[in-house]
């Protein structure tokens, strides 16, 4: 790296992007898609009839304020249109939450293992972080991040988290909410609600606390359920002085127009969206199957994805379920654990014939 950059980038760890042997253009062509968590039915058709007819407008700058995605966005959740942003990928919006509210000195607290890009957002800021481990049943530990909350300028909580799949409910929301001071802003992380809602009925209503005036930002995501991972948007649910500090940070026109087009016809297509919720309930029941059937311990995840001890190294794992054919993300090198996104029932078969060769070969 240039020895002139900030001497604080040699602390910000490079984001592991799971398709990355894809990108490059290594190794095989995965036949079964299954790092990235993204919907294995592929975007709405509506929002790709959508795209075709807009395709005139490609020369023009997009809207700036991405008013027709917001307008619909408040519709659906009941929130007026100044409680929302839309930005490039809900993680582009963490990147702007942490640069409108972390620099030196200020503390963000998170659950620790978690959605990488918090630790990434807040080296960048130069902030103090407090990664607080998840307890054993692989889920946050709020006593503890509301002790340490009491200090900090941003509490993460990944729901569902990112990589175990396990969730807050309701009820722990309420008494986290209830402990942690009211100047702490509180980001919830569902990039996964739309799955978690479907799995979980005590599974929060958190665009509830922004209508009711609480310091609270709601992250969401069009990269799942929605099926738009490629073209990056997500929307931030939070109070108008939030949603203000937010626009501070950010650069003009972040989300293209065809990002806009496709969300919000996205947005409307119910029935892609029950699909998916339907093919994703089935195979992650018959991965959690395969886990038990394999004696392999797992958590109960509520989100689009299932996270396995395989029992030996999750990298090595990974790289011999590649050779054939499978793209799965190993957990951080030297765990046994690895993330395994639910795919379509086809996907789902080559990978557990796959595992079962590699479990059986390594004997
Ligand atoms: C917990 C969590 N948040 C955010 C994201 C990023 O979503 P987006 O594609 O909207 O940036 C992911 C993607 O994997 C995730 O797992």
């Amino acid at each position: 790296m240039d020895p002139h950059a900030r001497a604080t980038l040699r602390d910000v760890p490079a984001y592991v992007p799971g398709n990355r042997p894809l990108a490059r253009g290594e190794g095989l062509a995965p036949l079964a898609h299954l790092a990235s968590n993204e919907n294995p039915l592929g975007p709405s058709p509506l929002a790709l009839e959508a795209l075709a007819r807009a395709s005139s407008q490609w020369a023009r700058y997009p809207d700036d304020h991405c008013a027709d995605l917001r307008e619909a966005l408040a519709a659906r959740l009941g929130v007026p249109t100044e409680c929302l942003a839309v930005g490039a990928g809900s993680s582009g919006l963490l990147k702007l939450l942490a640069e409108a509210y972390l620099e030196p000195g200020r503390t963000v607290v998170y659950a620790w293992p978690t959605f990488p890009m918090y630790r990434i957002v807040a080296r960048l800021q130069e902030a103090v972080e407090v990664p607080v481990p998840l307890d054993g049943d692989g889920r946050h530990d709020l006593a503890r991040m509301a002790e340490a909350a009491r200090r900090a300028s941003l509490v993460v909580v990944c729901n569902p988290n990112n990589p175990t799949g396990t969730y807050v409910s309701e009820a722990e929301l309420v008494a986290f909410l209830g402990q942690v001071p009211e100047d702490a802003l509180v980001v919830l992380d569902e990039a996964y609600a739309e799955f978690a809602r479907a799995a979980a009925p005590d599974y929060p209503d958190s665009v509830r606390w922004v209508r009711e005036g609480r310091r609270v930002a709601v992250l969401r995501s069009f990269s799942k359920v929605y099926g738009l991972a490629g073209l990056r948007v997500g929307y931030l649910v939070a109070p108008p002085e939030v949603v203000e500090a937010v626009g501070r940070a950010r650069v003009p026109f972040p989300v293209c127009a065809p990002a806009q087009v496709a969300a919000l016809a996205a947005l409307a297509d119910e029935a892609h969206v029950g699909r998916t919720l339907q093919v994703v309930a089935e195979g992650r029941r018959r991965l959690q199957q395969l886990a038990g059937q394999l004696g392999l311990p797992s958590y109960p995840s509520v989100a689009n994805f299932v996270w396995l001890d395989v029992g030996r190294p999750a990298e090595q794992v990974a790289a011999e379920l590649l050779r054939r054919g499978v793209l799965v993300r190993p957990g951080p090198i030297g765990t046994t654990w690895l993330r395994v996104s639910v795919g379509t029932p086809e996907e789902l078969s080559r990978f557990e014939g796959a595992l079962r060769q590699v479990l059986a070969a390594a004997g």
